[in-house]
């Protein structure tokens, strides 16, 4: 099982990026976990960041016929990309949304996530743990 773990913008910059809101742990500790959880659960996992949003499109519709699932953190994207939702439907690979923070208790413009429509479940709040659970959840969906 092939899964594809999709970070947004500014995600690279973990650890030094607003430490109360998103933790002190940087984007290698987090590639590191994702790694670790991978041969815990017997699965690969490709992991991979971009700053552009027509870079994420361009990894989503390559991921078709190579990743069975995807967990996708679009990072301030989650909130503005109607390509980054057209891109997820034209593929149709089983994806979990994940957000670090729990964007439900924050600013107003955090509340509306554009490729939620497009995810079998959305994960946030629960700090880097988060990845680890969707990628859980990713097997046991794709093995039922
Ligand atoms: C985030 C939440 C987004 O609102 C924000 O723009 C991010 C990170 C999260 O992981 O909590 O960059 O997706």
């Amino acid at each position: 099982m092939n899964l594809l773990i999709l970070n947004g913008p500014n995600l690279n910059l973990l650890g030094l990026r607003e430490p109360a809101i998103y933790g002190r742990q940087s984007y290698a500790d987090l590639v590191l976990m994702i790694q670790d959880a991978a041969a815990r659960l017997g699965v690969s996992a490709t992991v991979r960041q971009s700053n552009h949003e027509g870079t994420l499109v361009d990894e989503i519709q390559a991921a078709y016929g190579v990743f069975d699932g995807i967990v996708f953190n679009p990072a301030a994207y989650t909130h503005t990309s109607v390509a980054l939702l057209d891109a997820l439907k034209a593929v149709g690979i089983p994806t979990v949304e994940v957000h670090i923070s729990d964007v439900s208790k924050r600013e107003d413009f955090r509340q509306v996530s554009f490729v939620r429509p497009a995810c079998i479940a959305t994960i946030a709040g629960h700090g880097l743990g988060g990845y680890i659970e969707a990628m859980e959840l990713l097997k046991e969906h794709l093995t039922r």
